[in-house]
């Protein structure tokens, strides 16, 4: 991720204009009265911290050995009970007012959460081919904690100092003389100033820390997941020597963000002390010359003490507030991106058809300087299979994603029933469409979540008899918890033949008139490959198929072949026109049976060797 580089005091202001909106919800009443009550709760918890010193003054006159006896005794204590609720209250308020709005924050994080989620999902593949996922659903995460830290700060800490600092102000003036307001606004002009150029300067080792920090982090995570692979090259030693190596960095941006902090404090205390020294000097003077009460100069003191505490954690505050508003301005800036790939304004759905796909001289590239498909033309007849064959790179599985609409076409154009991909929902042609890919990834859920995820809603018996067609059914039943049991991250705890019979099973569910095959057995043993072949053949009967395949023995009963190279199709017709032709597809194909035929020579002669070893001699292989 890239680190919060300082952006411009603009940006913070839209981000904050964009979240505005959130917090004043239309048709929201409820929210509405809370965000009004907050605000009441606010002023009065304020008005009530306000007037404590000056009953605490009050009380310490009446105290004081010169005032009469008699009825005096009850007004301290009067004042004093006074001092008390007024204190409870000043918190109580406070805590009422944050409980308050509680509610508001939290539903503009959902909100803007939901957003960014849905419209990340809107975004093309070209975007997340791009980008790290994780890297994205931390963005999303830290925005979201952002308005919560940017809102409280701002809210319930700022804004309210500030409100204070002017009412304390107005009343030093009032009752005193305007020395003391100068002083005590002087003295936290100052206190700001000098938190936040200092904090400013932070900042820098701050991000240090923070982001070797995240490389020590990364590099610890990626040595263990490398587990293995550390043991097989014995690098022990070396992962830890790199591990160690961030660490002392770490170490040293940490010593230096923390002994820079207490500069920072001992700064502020200085200045708070000086301030505080010349306020207590103006009130000694007042009360030599008799203009003031003791009570007043411990009134005033209050004050200044009482102010002293929320501008304590400004420097803090000011930090947090900048990076919350960061953080909400990578989130916002999300939204901004504009998905590639949209409905057209006039787009209608789908229109039900028997399934013919149609490829009229399609020119595409991911890139605008290097065109993977130079003009393919093919159509495929409702409930017909093609097979689409070339070496690695061909533009093959380029082929489905166009079909899909992952992408769009930059010449020619791409049609299923007859109506122009581009023209149609996204949705509606994805509904109509199933596939099976080289690498089914899984949620890491249930073996029964993850067939349903076909069609979301379908019932038990459903997925049952799509597990069955599938071929998996019984394989499941065998499984301590069936249909319950968890396939891990991304499917890991099952095989890779096993994945793909869920990855059937949750297409057979889905059961669409178009179906794509893209190298679905390209990852597996001949052995399963020939398993699976099975299930496949069952699924792809009465449907348009478009099988994409790196081993022939797949395809040879496809209606049509094509041979795809640089972008062009380089042969097609059908198995045996294509062999009897003797070309490319011809030369893969006598490439392939020789490949295969030495393998299982090889696999035979194993066997042969492996049964001819004295007997003991394998006993001892396996336990040593
Ligand atoms: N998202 C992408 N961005 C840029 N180039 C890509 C992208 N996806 C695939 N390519 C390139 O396009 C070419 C065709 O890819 P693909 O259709 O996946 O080949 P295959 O025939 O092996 O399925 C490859 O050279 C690949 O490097
Ligand atoms: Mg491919």
């Amino acid at each position: 991720m890239p680190s919060a580089k300082p952006a411009a005091g603009d940006n913070h202001v839209r981000a904050l204009m964009r979240l505005a909106p959130y917090l004043w919800p239309k048709g929201e009443v409820e929210l509405r009265i809370r965000v009004v009550a907050a605000l009441l709760l606010l002023a009065a918890a304020k008005a009530a911290n306000v007037l404590v010193p000056m009953v605490y003054a009050h009380a310490v006159d009446a105290l004081a050995p010169k005032s009469g006896v008699g009825a005096a005794v009850t007004v301290p204590v009067a004042l004093l009970l006074g001092y008390g609720i007024l204190r409870v209250m000043s918190s109580l308020l406070g805590e009422m007012r944050n409980a308050v709005f509680a509610k508001v924050q939290a539903r503009a994080g959902r909100r803007v959460a939901l957003m960014v989620f849905e419209h990340l999902h809107a975004l093309s593949m070209r975007f997340h081919m791009d980008r790290a996922t994780g890297g994205l659903s931390r963005v999303i995460e830290r925005g979201v904690r952002g308005i919560a830290t940017s809102l409280n700060f701002l809210l319930f800490n700022i804004i309210p100092t500030i409100v204070e600092i002017l009412f304390v102000a107005a009343i030093l003036w009032w009752m005193f003389a305007v020395s003391f307001a100068l002083t005590m606004v002087g003295t936290i002009v100052a206190y700001v100033a000098f938190t936040l150029t200092f904090t400013n300067w932070r900042l820098a080792f701050r991000r240090t820390m923070n982001q070797v920090d995240e490389e020590a982090n990364t590099k610890a995570v990626d040595s263990l997941l490398n587990y293995e692979t550390v043991k097989y090259f014995g690098n022990e030693a070396h992962e830890a020597h790199r591990y160690e190596d961030s660490l002392t960095r770490y170490e040293r941006a940490y010593v230096r963000s923390e002994t820079t902090l207490n500069m920072l404090n001992a700064g502020q205390a200085f200045i708070m002390a000086v301030g505080l020294t010349v306020t207590m000097l103006l009130a000694g003077s007042g009360i030599a010359a008799g203009t003031m009460t003791v009570g007043d100069l411990v009134m005033v003191n209050t004050y200044l003490i009482q102010l002293y505490l929320p501008l304590n954690i400004l420097g803090f505050a000011y930090r947090e507030i900048k990076q919350g508003l960061t953080d909400m301005e990578q989130m916002f800036g999300l939204l901004e991106v504009p998905p590639e790939v949209r409905d057209a304004p006039d787009a209608v759905p789908l229109a039900r058809g028997a399934g013919e796909i149609r490829f009229d001289d399609v020119r595409f590239g991911y890139r605008p300087n290097r065109e993977i498909l130079k003009g393919v033309s093919f159509t495929v007849p409702p409930g017909r299979m093609l097979a689409i064959v070339g070496p690695t790179g061909a533009g093959k599985s380029t082929v489905s994603r166009l079909l899909f609409r992952f992408y769009d076409v930059t010449g020619g154009a791409v049609s299923v029933d007859g109506q122009d991909v581009r023209g149609v929902t996204q949705s509606s042609l994805r509904h109509a469409i199933g596939v099976v890919p080289q690498d089914t990834v899984l949620f890491n859920d249930t073996i029964r979540y993850n067939i349903a995820y076909g069609r979301p809603g379908a019932t038990d018996e459903e997925v049952e008899a799509a597990a069955r067609a599938a071929q998996v059914h019984d394989f499941v039943l065998r499984l301590p918890e069936g249909y319950a049991t968890r396939v891990g991250e991304r499917g890991l705890k099952l095989s890779g033949g096993e994945k793909q019979r869920v990855a059937i099973a949750r297409t057979i569910l889905k059961d669409p008139r178009i179906l794509i095959l893209d190298e679905a057995t390209s990852a597996l043993d001949t052995r399963t490959e020939q398993e699976i072949q099975t299930a496949l053949r069952d699924v792809s009967r009465n449907r348009t198929t478009l099988v994409i395949a790196h081993r022939l023995s797949t395809v040879v009963e496809a209606d049509e072949i094509i041979v795809l190279q640089d972008g062009r199709i380089a042969e097609r017709g059908t198995h045996a026109s294509l062999i009897a032709a003797d070309g490319l597809y011809a030369e893969m194909w006598r490439r392939q049976a020789q490949a295969v035929a030495a393998a299982e020579a090889a696999a035979r002669a194993q066997a042969e060797a492996d049964l001819d070893r004295p007997r003991a001699d394998r006993l001892g292989e396996s336990v040593g």
